[in-house]
């Protein structure tokens, strides 16, 4: 009897301590002017239902608070906005002090130079750094040569093999932008190099405690031997004095009109990398998803891509004329990162108090840009929940302003033709190639940005 006295008073203690805490978070941000809201914890915020829940999260809180509410997230007190108008005006205000807001791991570990930490003339060139070495013309000439070639190699020896698909996908991502940039040392350095870029890319996304056997600890450290080999990289390639057509080969060149010291090189390779990496490899993977599950789709696409090969002997590769000329492949990778919702939002930051919509949001506070809800507005995209790649032609949907797949404004993805290319290039060799059914990971997995099917392998053969 004594016993369960005390168990009962413990368990009132801690109900009362938790109200307790709670309602202290609560009035400790409860500053005039916020938008409505709730904080959750002390330090962990609403963090846990966050990411469990992930979009079910946010339409929960839209249904409670309206379309802009406070929250904390991710170790910030944050303000979601699902406000069209609002976000378009964050995403093109950079420069009234609405800066990019990721997360301090991301931040430490991509690098001081990346052009995410960088702001205003230093994010101005940093951006034009890149866009030299990825601008239309360095597509046609250099580097659809280059994706085409990998992308061969990647796909040569599918046939009869049970592939996993979300295996290959990220590695195709990784391996094809490695030799964009580095095409020489690719085949060489590139299995070593592998293992320590998904370490990266884990780091990034995880707290940022530096003890050892973190994922932030580890991601740190990958960093700084991706840096270190990169370093030597620009060395040799410095000390051979021999012209390379690659990424590497123009920013260490003399010939680029932007001059980057040595680590703003480095930080710009790994943006590179980062960005592409996961944006390519899950609209790869939901590609391939969609397809299979809609075979009028997949045959559309088919007849797309065999009339390209029928104009070329067996050996040609992809030219930019034949990429420009897949239209409908273009509608699928569209539908597909709509449906799939690729990318939930992007973050920003305030640099300084300021008024929006009628709000006081305070210095350094985080505003999430949630772009998601858009993707399925019956106005915009009739019968929104289908998979439906004829949506795409001919009405320039991806030039109206509420098209927030890559971003909007100043921060706008510049790598966008670039992923479309590798994509489509991807795509074309899958379905000419191979057909294919699924064995195996039908179920979702949830992860912040996007839910995937976990694991799909697929039974490929030739057709
Ligand atoms: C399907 C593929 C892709 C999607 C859906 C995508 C999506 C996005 C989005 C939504 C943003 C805006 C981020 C923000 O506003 O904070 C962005 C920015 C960016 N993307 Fe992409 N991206 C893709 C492929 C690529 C590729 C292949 C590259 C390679 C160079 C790349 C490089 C970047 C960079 C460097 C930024 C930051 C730009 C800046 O801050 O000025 N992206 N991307």
């Amino acid at each position: 009897m004594a016993g369960f006295v005390v168990i009962l008073g413990g368990f009132w203690g801690l109900c009362i301590l938790s109200v307790a805490l709670l309602k202290w978070n609560e009035v400790r941000y409860r500053k005039k002017g916020l938008p409505p809201g709730t904080m959750g914890w002390p330090l962990f915020g609403e963090t846990t239902e966050f990411l469990k829940q992930g979009p079910a999260f946010m339409k929960n809180q839209r249904s409670r608070f309206g379309s802009i509410f406070k929250s904390h997230i991710l170790g910030c007190p944050t303000i979601v906005s699902m406000d069209p108008e609002l976000n378009r005006y964050i995403l093109v205000n950079e420069a009234k002090g609405l800066v990019p807001g990721y997360p301090q791991s991301m931040l430490d570990i991509l690098g001081k130079c990346n052009i995410a930490a960088v702001h205003g003339s230093a994010h101005k060139y940093m951006r034009g750094a890149l866009l030299s070495l990825i601008s239309p013309t360095m597509i046609k000439d250099q580097l659809l040569p280059k994706i085409d070639d990998f992308m061969r190699s990647h796909l040569s020896d599918w046939d009869s093999k049970i592939i996993d698909i979300q295996e290959k996908t990220k590695e195709m991502a990784f391996l094809s932008s490695f030799r964009q940039i580095a095409s020489t040392e690719a085949s060489s350095v590139s299995e070593a190099f592998m293992p320590e870029f998904f370490k990266l890319v884990l780091g990034t996304l995880s707290l940022p405690i530096n003890i050892p056997s973190t994922n932030y600890h580890r991601g740190f450290q990958a960093r700084q031997n991706i840096t270190c080999w990169l370093r030597r990289l620009v060395e040799e390639r410095r000390a051979s004095g021999e012209k390379q057509r690659d990424m590497l080969g123009l920013l260490v060149g003399g010939e680029n009109k932007y001059k980057l010291s040595d680590e703003e090189m480095i930080d710009l390779i790994i943006t590179i990398l980062y960005s592409g990496y996961e944006t390519v490899s899950t609209t790869s993977m939901m590609a391939v998803k969609y397809l299979h599950d809609h075979p009028k789709v997949l045959e559309e696409l088919r007849k797309e891509h065999m009339a390209i090969r029928e104009r070329k002997n067996p050996e040609d590769s992809i030219d930019y004329e034949d990429y420009r000329s897949m239209r409908f492949t273009r509608a699928v990778i569209y539908e597909t990162s709509r449906l799939a919702t690729i990318v939930n939002g992007v973050l920003r930051k305030t640099t300084t108090d300021m008024e929006i919509n009628g709000y006081l949001i305070p210095k350094g506070w985080r505003i999430y840009v949630y772009t998601r809800e858009v993707n399925y507005d019956p106005c915009l995209y009739p019968d929104p929940y289908t998979f439906n790649p004829w949506r795409w032609l001919g009405k320039g949907l991806e030039n109206q302003h509420h098209f927030l797949i890559f971003g909007g404004g100043t921060r706008q993805c510049p790598g966008k033709e670039l992923g479309l290319a590798e994509i489509s290039t991807f795509l074309h060799y899958f379905v000419t190639r191979y057909r294919w059914e699924e064995v195996e990971g039908n179920k979702l997995m949830k992860f912040p940005r996007v839910e995937a099917p976990n694991g799909l392998r697929i039974r490929v053969s030739a057709p």
